[in-house]
């Protein structure tokens, strides 16, 4: 999400794959450029540039999460995917009506819809026609998927729904290293997938869904590089990148691939003090939960507020927003009394600001207890 925020969003990839998305991200912008949404982009960066706490600008890309169901146990995705405890979001799915509300509501100034979070995008059938409804309304559909479906008609649905992206979530080319990631995982039927979305593709001269094979390299499955290099060739698919993947620090050394500790060519960049996320995105659970960025979204108490209750605009200019643009624009003020999530996070200020680590201290206690 070069635009948005490219340090956040391209953690761990080297610097081509950065570029390349930079470039495919720019070309989306111009391709569902309309007069609306390019008068409303000025106004979110000149409120950003002059440090505004209530926006008149609506955010111009979103991130959707439709469901955060999901049919695999990746290793490192949400522990394990065990069941919530109470102060944590139940699983379940966003309804074709809530979302096309809030699309008519904000779609209009939308140049991308990220529909994905932390769940199976495509578990459900109403995702596609979501994608179907947000493609004609002029705004860029990306999601990422396993692909792990045995639905005979799901590439056709898939190519129709106008989809621009699919990131297809694949960290192996063989069943034993992919399966130690993506638990539960079946590549060969992935692989079908991609394949067929190909040739359907092809069949009816589209050229989306533009297909993004992302690879996370870890110890098990650093030696297949090469052949996933070879494969997504012959697949057919537009674009490879080997990821360093989110592993916890007390994970086993079999999880840290030797391929990123070498010199630690990415996922190293310091990031500069300061977030742009309140001014130009937000993350919007199934459930109507939003969020400026995906930090933590699984506790509810980190919701700013709730868009399918309030309305959207109503949310984006409370006063948890207000409060944590304040404190974006003025991390070090000490008299900024903000106890949203933005308050415990270092990308606003340095590591050694210690008024935000005593911030950051202070929450973490407080949510470890709620968290269990
Ligand atoms: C949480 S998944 C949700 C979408 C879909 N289920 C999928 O796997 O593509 C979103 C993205 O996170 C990636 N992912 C999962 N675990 C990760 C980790 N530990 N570190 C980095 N990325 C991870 C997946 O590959 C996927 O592209
Ligand atoms: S497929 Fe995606 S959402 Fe499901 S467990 Fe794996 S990374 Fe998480
Ligand atoms: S928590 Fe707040 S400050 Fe941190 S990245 Fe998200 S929006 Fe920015």
């Amino acid at each position: 999400m070069s635009l948005i925020n490219l340090d956040l969003a391209t953690r761990g990839m080297d610097s081509s794959a950065r570029w390349k998305i930079l470039k495919r991200h720019v070309f989306s912008f111009l391709r569902h450029m309309t007069l609306k949404k390019f008068v409303n982009f000025c106004h979110a960066e000149i409120s950003r540039i002059m440090k505004k706490e209530a926006l008149k600008s609506y955010p111009y890309i979103l991130k959707i999460e439709s469901t955060n169901i999901c049919n695999l146990s990746c290793a490192y995705c949400y522990d394990g995917r065990r069941m919530s405890v109470p102060g944590e979001r139940p699983y379940g799915r966003m309804s074709f009506d809530n979302f096309k509300k809030l699309i008519d509501e904000v779609g209009a100034y939308v140049f991308k819809i990220n529909l994905y979070g932390f769940g199976e995008p495509l578990l459900f059938p109403e995702t596609l026609e979501m994608i179907q409804y947000a493609s004609k309304n002029n705004i860029g559909m990306s999601i990422s998927s396993n692909l792990n479906f045995n639905d005979p008609d799901l590439p056709k649905r898939i190519v129709e729904s106008g989809l621009e992206v699919l990131i297809f979530s694949c960290h192996g080319v063989t069943q034993e290293s992919y399966s130690k990631f993506m638990v539960k995982g079946n590549m060969q039927t992935a692989m079908e997938n991609v394949k067929k979305i190909v040739e359907e593709r092809k069949r009816v001269g589209a050229s989306t869904p533009f297909i993004d094979w992302q690879y996370c390299v870890t110890k098990f499955n650093e030696g297949e590089m090469g052949m996933a290099t070879a494969r997504a060739k012959e697949l057919g698919v537009d674009q490879i990148r080997f990821l360093r993947p989110f592993i916890p620090h007390d994970a086993g050394e079999e999880w840290l691939a030797d391929f990123f500790r070498e010199g630690e060519p990415v996922g190293s960049q310091q990031h500069k003090p300061g977030c742009t996320w309140p001014y130009r995105s937000a993350y919007i659970n199934y459930d109507g939960g939003l969020l400026p960025c995906c930090q933590d979204v699984r506790l509810l108490v980190n919701d700013f507020g709730n868009v399918f209750i309030s309305g959207f605009m109503n949310v984006w200019n409370n006063e948890n927003y207000r409060r944590s643009r304040r404190l974006i624009a003025n991390p070090t003020d000490k008299n900024i009394a903000c106890h949203t999530i933005c308050s415990r996070c270092t990308t606003i200020g340095t590591a050694n600001n210690k008024e935000i680590n005593k911030r950051k201290i202070t929450a973490s206690s407080q949510l470890t207890k709620g968290n269990i």
